[in-house]
């Protein structure tokens, strides 16, 4: 296909749900893309998080290389030894727990949110205000009857399907698809109060990201954090923790949660752990492992051979190729390198992140920015409209870093 061939297929056969920047790609390797007339790029947010080591990372493609030739997919009623090794090297790396596998973030947060209201169905407060547990069954509890709400933070973003737009609660994303589930309440990120006072006997689980990404790179404070977990054990609530964007080791951490001294009670995770495949997992604690039972949740494709080879292969190279070290070092690199950048340009606000998740606040519209970053051959993000996001890949170098830094400097003096 010819490239204006390609451009006018788009606008008449595939529906315009993104805003699209003009550029096709057809090869990738680490930092490296390279579109249709051979120009490079330097991806500084390769798969809006998806590419954690880089585009087509070897050990990724020999697992799915290997596997494809062997068996490409097995039903969930059926065992796959993959799917179970990459069960134990998830929980291995967690926390002690069972894994439920899905297709995307917006998945695995679902599964979250049906796993929490099940638990909410069979748990309420007594007369006293005390937690009990009563089993459902036996009290004639229904899930209406029980506990269902969620608390979830204003600026959040938990993802498209229905359930997940509710607990993402941004009006943009929910406009004109009304009416979404009910059952979610918003408050102010990193407001104690706000969580308290929104607590009532009908909460069952608190959902957040560590590291609001899409909501503009905001990090959860560790007193904040710490408050959490103790307000989710005292009043028996679930405390969800969506590290789809996070995880993987993208804040300098396997998970972001390892940054606060704390264990959530579910985890979903999506993105990175796939190395460019589609997957999303819940992973719940041991004593909430056994909750969605045969028949109450499933996924055709979830947890697949192929998929679970090439999540594989990512932790194998996280783990030879000492990514998490390499991660801290170049964050911190990188967060020197644009503190400078703030130095000399009063455009840039403020620098906000975590390992190497970056939000650069601009006091200007970033769009133009990003626009003048990609002609120049760097690809970086804008969101919440004057947030440059960089999420360059974890095996980064500094000599990537250097020439990054460079083209985002000659964007923003244009
Ligand atoms: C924190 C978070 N949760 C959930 C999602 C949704 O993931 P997916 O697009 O795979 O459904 C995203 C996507 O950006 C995300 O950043």
């Amino acid at each position: 296909m010819k490239i204006e061939e390609i451009f006018q297929t788009y606008k008449e056969c595939i529906m315009p749900t993104y805003n699209k920047v003009p550029l096709i790609f057809v090869k990738g390797k680490g930092s490296r893309l390279w579109d249709i007339n051979g120009k490079l790029y330097l991806d500084f947010f390769p798969g809006w998080g998806v590419g954690s080591l880089g585009h087509c990372h070897p050990k990724v493609m020999q697992g799915v290389r290997d596997q494809i030739s062997k068996l490409i997919f097995v039903p969930n009623n059926y065992y796959h030894p993959f799917q179970a090794k990459l069960a134990c090297e998830l929980i291995r790396l967690s926390f002690p727990g069972k894994v439920f596998f899905a297709n995307s973030g917006a998945e695995a947060n679902e599964a979250a949110i049906k796993l929490a209201r099940k638990f909410g169905a069979s748990t309420k407060l007594s007369a006293n205000g005390e937690h009990g547990r009563t089993i459902g069954a036996l009290t004639g509890l229904s899930t209406s009857q029980g506990r269902y709400e969620i608390i979830t933070f204003q600026n959040a973003f938990h993802g498209r399907t229905l359930a997940a737009l509710a607990a993402t609660g941004q009006k943009k994303y929910q406009d004109g698809f009304e009416p979404v589930p009910d059952g979610f309440k918003q408050v102010k990120f990193n407001d104690l109060a706000a969580v308290k006072q929104a607590i009532t006997d009908k909460t069952v689980a608190i959902m957040l990201e560590l590291v609001q990404g899409e909501g503009g790179i905001n990090v959860a404070s560790r007193d904040f954090v710490l408050f959490l977990r103790k307000i989710c054990d005292e009043k028996k609530l679930l405390l969800i923790i969506d590290e789809v964007q996070t995880g993987i080791g993208r804040t300098g951490k396997m998970f972001c949660y390892q940054n606060y001294g704390i264990i959530p009670d579910l985890m979903t995770l999506a993105k990175a752990l796939g190395g460019g495949l589609p997957i999303g997992v819940l992973i719940a604690k041991k004593e909430l492992g056994d909750i969605l039972t045969p028949g109450t949740h499933a996924s055709t494709f979830g947890g697949g051979p192929v998929i679970c080879r090439a999540a594989l292969g990512v932790f194998k190279a996280m783990q030879k190729e000492k990514i998490l070290s390499n991660c801290q070092k170049m964050g911190s690199y990188l967060l020197e390198k644009l503190t400078l950048l703030k130095s000399a340009y009063p455009v840039i606000k403020e620098i906000r992140g975590l390992g190497l998740m970056f939000g650069v606040e601009l006091n200007i519209p970033g769009k133009q920015i990003v626009q003048a970053a990609y002609t120049r051959g760097l690809l970086i993000n804008c969101t919440q409209d004057k947030v440059l996001r960089l999420m360059p890949a974890l095996n980064v170098t500094k000599k990537e870093i250097d020439q990054a830094v460079g083209i985002l400097e000659e964007a923003l003096r244009q």
